[in-house]
C-alpha cells in the first residue's frame, strides 16, 4: 500500500486517486502519524501532499522525523517537497515570483521519477515558497526559469520532492510521475483492480460475519445499495434488508429498488410503508428545520420498530453502514460537510442495541463504489442518479407537506428527469430536480381561469456542495420541459426556472 500523509484534504484524496488508478491500494493518514506506526504496517511507499501552508510559519504541519528514516520512498508534493527540504537542513525561501499555472520543466535527466519522460515537460505549479538550498547529499533533478530545486532526489536514501503537482491534469505527465514512484521507486505491487477490490470485501465479509445474520437499512441510495449486495454475496439470505416507504421518496424510486432487490435473491427484503404515519405527523407543518427533525425522529421510530420485528425472528449480530471512504476521513478530520449531512442517517440505535458496525465499502471513494456496482449488475440510472437529501421531497415542498403536492411533485419531477435524460443533458449536471411553491398563479388553459401551483425547476452544477452554479439548461429544452409539466401535470400551471447561485441560495429550498 501507499501512505499518503495529509497536508491539506483535497490535494490528499486527489493523490490518493490517481494511485489508486494505478492499480495500487492507497491510504490516507493524518500528516503526525508516529513513523512506529506506518512501519507496522504493510506500506511500500510515503507521499506527502501539497497543502495551504507555509514552512516559514512557525506552526506549520510537520511530519515525524522518524518517518526519513524508515528506508520507504517518499515523494514530495509542493508543501511535501518544502516541508521534507527544510526538516532535513535544507532552506525554503519566499519566492521572488510567485508561480501559478502552467510553466515547461526543465528535466535534467530522463530517470527516477522522470522516467520516459522527455527534457521538457508542461507541469502545473501553485506556490509561493521555493526550496533555495537543498539538504545535504540532495541533488537537483529540475528547474524552471523562476524555480531552481523545482524537483530533487536523494537516491541514497529514496527520498524525491517535486514543486509541482503530479495529481493534476494539466501536468501532461503527471501520471506517468507518479507511476514512476510507486512501481520504479516503491516496487509496488498492481493489487487495487475492482474485481479484486470486490473479491476481497466479499471474503473480508464472510470471514467476519461467520454464521451471524447481518442487518441492513437500504435508503435508495448507492452505497447502501451496494453494501448490501456485496454483503448478500458473501452470506446470502443471512442478510436482512429493511427498507421504509417514507412516501417522500420520487417516483418509482421505492418500487425499483425492491424489484432490483428481490430480482437478486434477496429473500428477507422487508418494505416497510410508512406513508400515513410521515403524512400524519408532518400535517400542518411549516418550518423547515421543524420538519427536517419531524422526518428524522419519524425515520428513526418506524426503523426502529421494524429492527424490534426482525430480532423477534433472528438472533442478528452486524448492522451494515454504507460509509465510503470520504466520510471517515472528512468527519475525523475537519468535520466536512459530507459528515454533518449524513448525521440524518447516522443512526445511534444500531450501537444502542449492541450491534458490530459493518462497513464493506469504507475503504472505497464514489466512483469505485459505482464502479463495483456495474460489475455487480446494478442497474446504471440506480448508479448515477443524482444526490437526493435524507428528508426527501418534504424539504422540496415549501411549507405544508401533503399528499396531493407530494403526488404533484413527484410527476413534475419525474418528466424534468425524463427530458434531462433524453436530451444527455443528465450526466452533465451535478443535481436536478423539481420543487413545489405552496403558491397558487392564475393562468389560462383552454378558455378557462386555472388557479394552480408553480413549480419550480432546479439544476446546479457543483464540484464540492460549498458552492453551486445554475445549469444553462438550453431554452428549447426548458420551453420543452415547461409544455410537458403543464400539459401532463394536473395542478400545475406555471414552471419558473432556478437561476441562483448558491451562494446565497442553497441547492434545496428548505
Ligand atoms: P444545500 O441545500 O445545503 O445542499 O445546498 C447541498 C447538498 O446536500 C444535500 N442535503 C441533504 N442531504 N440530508 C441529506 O442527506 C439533508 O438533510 C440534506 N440537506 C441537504 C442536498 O441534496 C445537496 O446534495
Amino acid at each position: 500500500m501507499i501512505a499518503v500523509l495529509d497536508f491539506g484534504s483535497q490535494f490528499a484524496h486527489l493523490i490518493a486517486r490517481r494511485v489508486r488508478d494505478l492499480g495500487v491500494k492507497t491510504l490516507i493518514f493524518p500528516f503526525d502519524i508516529p513513523a512506529a506506526e506506518l512501519a507496522e504496517r504493510k506500506i511500500s511507499g510515503i507521499i506527502f501532499s501539497g497543502g495551504p501552508s507555509s514552512v516559514l510559519e512557525k506552526k506549520s504541519p510537520r511530519p515525524d522525523k522518524g518517518i526519513f528514516t524508515l528506508g520507504i520512498p517518499i515523494l514530495g508534493i509542493c508543501y511535501g517537497h518544502q516541508v521534507m527540504a527544510h526538516m532535513l537542513g535544507g532552506k525554503v525561501a519566499r519566492g521572488r515570483d510567485r508561480e501559478f499555472g502552467k510553466e515547461i520543466l526543465r528535466v535534467k535527466e530522463s530517470a527516477g521519477i522522470f522516467q520516459n519522460l522527455s527534457l521538457r515537460e508542461t507541469v502545473w505549479f501553485s506556490h509561493g515558497d521555493q526550496v533555495v538550498e537543498l539538504p545535504r547529499g540532495f541533488k537537483s533533478t529540475a528547474s524552471t526559469p523562476a524555480c531552481k530545486h523545482a524537483a530533487f532526489a536523494d537516491e541514497d536514501s529514496r527520498l524525491s520532492g517535486i514543486q509541482f503537482h503530479p495529481e493534476v491534469t494539466h501536468t501532461e505527465h503527471g501520471r506517468k510521475i507518479l507511476k514512476n514512484f510507486i512501481y520504479t521507486l516503491c516496487r509496488a505491487k498492481k493489487d487495487w483492480v475492482i474485481a479484486s477490490v470486490e473479491e476481497n470485501i466479499i471474503a473480508e465479509t464472510r470471514a467476519l460475519v461467520g454464521k451471524e445474520h447481518v442487518l441492513v437499512g437500504i435508503s435508495g441510495g448507492v452505497d447502501s445499495l451496494v453494501a448490501a449486495t456485496l454483503i448478500h454475496r458473501a452470506i446470502g439470505n443471512r442478510l436482512h434488508a429493511v427498507l421504509v416507504d417514507t412516501g417522500l421518496m420520487r417516483k418509482g424510486e421505492i418500487l425499483e429498488v425492491a424489484s432490483y432487490l428481490r430480482k437478486h435473491g434477496f429473500t428477507n427484503l422487508h418494505a416497510v410503508d410508512a406513508k400515513e404515519l410521515f403524512l400524519r405527523r408532518l400535517r400542518g407543518i411549516t418550518d423547515p428545520e421543524q420538519k427536517r427533525r419531524i422526518i428524522g425522529h419519524t425515520f428513526v421510530n418506524v426503523f426502529e420498530k421494524a429492527i424490534a420485528g426482525e430480532l423477534k425472528r433472528h438472533a442478528i449480530r452486524f448492522f451494515a453502514q454504507g460509509t465510503i471512504y470520504p466520510d471517515r476521513i472528512e468527519s475525523a478530520g475537519t468535520g466536512g460537510t459530507a459528515a454533518k449531512i449524513k448525521s440524518h442517517h447516522n443512526l445511534a440505535l444500531p450501537e444502542k442495541l449492541g450491534f458490530t458496525i459493518l462497513e464493506p465499502l469504507k475503504d472505497l471513494y464514489k466512483d469505485e463504489v459505482r464502479r463495483i456496482g456495474l460489475h455487480l449488475g446494478l442497474p446504471k440510472e440506480l448508479l448515477f442518479r443524482h444526490p437526493f437529501p435524507g428528508p426527501g421531497l418534504g424539504i422540496r415542498i415549501v411549507g405544508e407537506v401533503t399528499r396531493e403536492k407530494l403526488d404533484i411533485l413527484r410527476e413534475a419531477d419525474a418528466i424534468f428527469i425524463e427530458e434531462l435524460r433524453r436530451a444527455k443533458e443528465y450526466d452533465k449536471i451535478w443535481m436536478a430536480f423539481a420543487a413545489l411553491l405552496s403558491l397558487k398563479a392564475v393562468g389560462v388553459m383552454g378558455d378557462a381561469r386555472t388557479y394552480e401551483y408553480m413549480v419550480a425547476l432546479r439544476a446546479v452544477d457543483s464540484v464540492d456542495t460549498m458552492s453551486a452554479d445554475w445549469h444553462k439548461i438550453p431554452a428549447p429544452l426548458l420551453e420543452k420541459i415547461s409544455n410537458r409539466i403543464v400539459r401532463e401535470v394536473r395542478g400545475v400551471n406555471r414552471v419558473l426556472y432556478d437561476v441562483t447561485q448558491k451562494p446565497p441560495g442553497t441547492m434545496e429550498y428548505e
